[in-house]
């Protein structure tokens, strides 16, 4: 559980760096990162849902209850990804989804039946605690620089009960440390695609930016 707790907090402080150099002032990048938000967003759901019918009654009932409830939290969240984008003045057919946004997803479908469906708790675990972090700070720039209703996303997911990461922890520490360890190596994977996501649109919008000034 030390290790698990160790790299979470390794993880979101080097995503934390890298957001903190991102140009969000950028609009087009902000709407291309709202548009991949809503292409993996649409996706929480349906991971729970199949992560939550893969836990048993006798010893995992507790994560299966959890994942139900978090579902319904989830509900409709990628909208709000959506509508940022509209009043930012963008159509998602104009931002089309990234090979690197897939490869965040997309290994989650094959862990949770492939490998063990509390492995999705390190991609759940990284958004939520990196939601956590970034979204008071984030969402008040944003909101300044383009208006509230182009910052509805960040505004939603900063308001986020921390006693929820805390409880999602506590119920982690009953686990086995060989599930410990497939979250934690999910954990690395996940913190590694977002990160290459932040990447892959720095370099896109940077590269817009040097040939409108040319
Ligand atoms: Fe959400």
């Amino acid at each position: 559980m030390k290790d698990l707790q160790r790299t979470l907090d390794q993880e979101i402080a080097s995503t934390l760096e890298h957001i903190q150099q991102c140009d969000w002032n950028n609009k087009g990048f902000y709407a291309d990162y709202m548009a991949q938000t809503f292409y993996y967003v649409r996706h929480s759901t349906r991971l729970l849902a199949l992560a939550a019918s893969r836990l048993n009654y006798e010893d995992e009932q507790s994560f299966h209850l959890r994942f139900i409830a978090h579902l319904r939290e989830e509900s409709n969240h990628e909208k709000l990804a959506l509508n940022d984008l509209k009043y930012l003045g963008f159509k998602k057919e104009e931002l089309p989804e990234l090979p690197g946004t897939r490869l965040f997803y997309e290994p989650q479908y094959y862990k949770i039946e492939h490998e063990h469906p509390l492995a999705v708790m390190g991609y759940i675990l990284f958004l939520e605690v990196l939601a956590q972090k970034v979204c008071p700070s984030l969402v008040e720039n944003l909101a300044r620089l383009y208006g509230n209703r182009c910052a509805t996303f960040f505004h939603v997911h900063g308001e986020e009960d921390p006693a929820h990461v805390e409880a999602a922890l506590s119920l982690l520490s009953n686990l086995k440390e060989e599930e410990l360890e497939s979250i934690r190596l999910n954990l690395i994977q996940s913190a590694f695609a977002y990160n290459s996501v932040l990447s892959a649109l720095q370099s896109k919008w940077d590269s817009k930016l040097l040939k409108k000034a040319a």
